[in-house]
């Protein structure tokens, strides 16, 4: 991973850039990061604030040899190794799954996955990680001020985007290797000790619908398994969970 970085000072987003450098052929391993976004994106076409130098945004380009249908557990690992290293900050970070990371449940991180895929091959893998490190409160514009937080809120410390950068992508190249190697199951341990409202009745959103239901854990493949109040048990791959 690294092998090839595409730095930035201002960009739109850095998940655009990487998917267009993907398509072109773009190596495995290779990360954009920009100190700024004009127009980061998040997930259900949220917009994603990214101001200079106060936090970590970045994409990464993965070109994984797997079915595209466990590309999401590759999400699950970066969101793994993302409340790793912040749990070295004095911190609890619990991860919302998918991979949404909190903090006194507030919302620290969050990580958007894009993929090219044809039936059974992945053609890559597009890992968008945005980490708020060092605003404070009133950095956050008036709408995200009560769901949104930083480390540097969290902590108390100022902390170095780039040391942490580091440490992100030191240690998901160590997870990647084990899960390419040896699969998902091996390394589900590593989210459930992080895992947000484990064993709590939660609200969950689909495309089809919304019910109340405890989160059970998950799947040895990252599916989210809920237990319902007539004591089924079902297995989501796509969902919201709301509080
Ligand atoms: C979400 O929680 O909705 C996902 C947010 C992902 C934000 C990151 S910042 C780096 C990369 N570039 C983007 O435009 N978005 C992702």
């Amino acid at each position: 991973l690294g092998k090839s970085i595409v730095h930035k000072p201002t960009i739109a987003s850095t998940q655009t850039l990487a998917k267009q450098l993907a398509a072109t052929g773009a190596e495995h391993g290779t990360i954009v990061i920009a100190d700024e976004q004009t127009a980061g994106r998040g997930r259900m076409q949220r917009t994603w604030h990214s101001r200079k130098g106060e936090g970590i945004w970045m994409s990464l380009i993965l070109r994984p040899e797997i079915l595209p249908n466990k590309a999401p557990q590759i999400t699950l690992l970066v969101a793994t190794v993302i409340a790793e290293v912040l749990s070295n900050f004095n911190v609890k970070p619990l991860i919302k799954w998918p991979n949404d990371i909190l903090i006194n449940d507030k919302k620290v991180s969050g990580i958007l996955t894009e993929m090219q895929a044809e039936q059974d091959q992945i053609e890559f893998m597009v890992i968008g990680i945005g980490l708020n490190v060092n605003q404070s409160k009133d950095m956050f514009p008036a709408d995200l001020k009560p769901i949104a937080t930083s480390l540097k809120i969290q902590s108390g410390q100022k902390l170095d985007p780039i040391v942490m950068t580091q440490q992100i992508l030191m240690k998901f190249e160590d997870v990647y290797e084990k899960y390419i190697s040896h699969g998902f199951d091996v390394l589900k341990g590593n989210w459930l000790k992080y895992g947000y409202k484990l064993g709590e009745k939660v609200y969950i959103q689909t495309a089809k619908r919304q019910w109340y239901g405890v989160i059970e854990g998950i799947e040895p493949d990252g599916a989210l398994r809920i237990k319902n109040d007539d004591g089924s048990v079902e297995t989501l791959y796509s969902a919201e969970i709301k509080w």
